[in-house]
């Protein structure tokens, strides 16, 4: 999730943490209707599998874009570690990352 448009661990935080904070999950980021660059850029490149994953992907990858990181294949591949696909769709997921950063995908927060 985000906190204030930046990741967290959310497994380890407690939520009294954040009470005034402005937090952002996957149902925050767009509606079935109006994708999220994101998920849409997701979607046209087959960025996942079994889908387990890939609401803490989009999540992840908005927050990369928040954090101005660069989006070059070794940037995206380290600061998305933090998730683990099992289906292995690591490649599609980057080239997902690329093409919404090119869009200018953000959380707006
Ligand atoms: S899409 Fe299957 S674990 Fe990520």
């Amino acid at each position: 999730m985000l906190v204030n448009g930046r990741r967290i661990v959310s497994c380890l935080t407690l939520a009294i943490m954040h009470q005034n904070d402005a937090i952002t999950t996957i149902e925050g980021l767009g509606t079935p209707e109006h994708l999220h660059p994101m998920q849409a850029a997701f979607l046209e490149h087959d960025g996942f599998q079994c889908g387990y994953c890939t609401p803490g992907q989009i999540v992840s990858a908005v927050g990369h874009l928040n954090e101005d990181r660069p989006t070059d294949d070794a940037t995206v591949r380290e600061f998305m570690s933090g998730n683990i696909c099992r289906c292995g769709a690591y490649p599609n997921i980057v080239a997902a990352i690329q093409d919404a950063a090119k869009a200018g995908a953000r959380a707006s927060i």
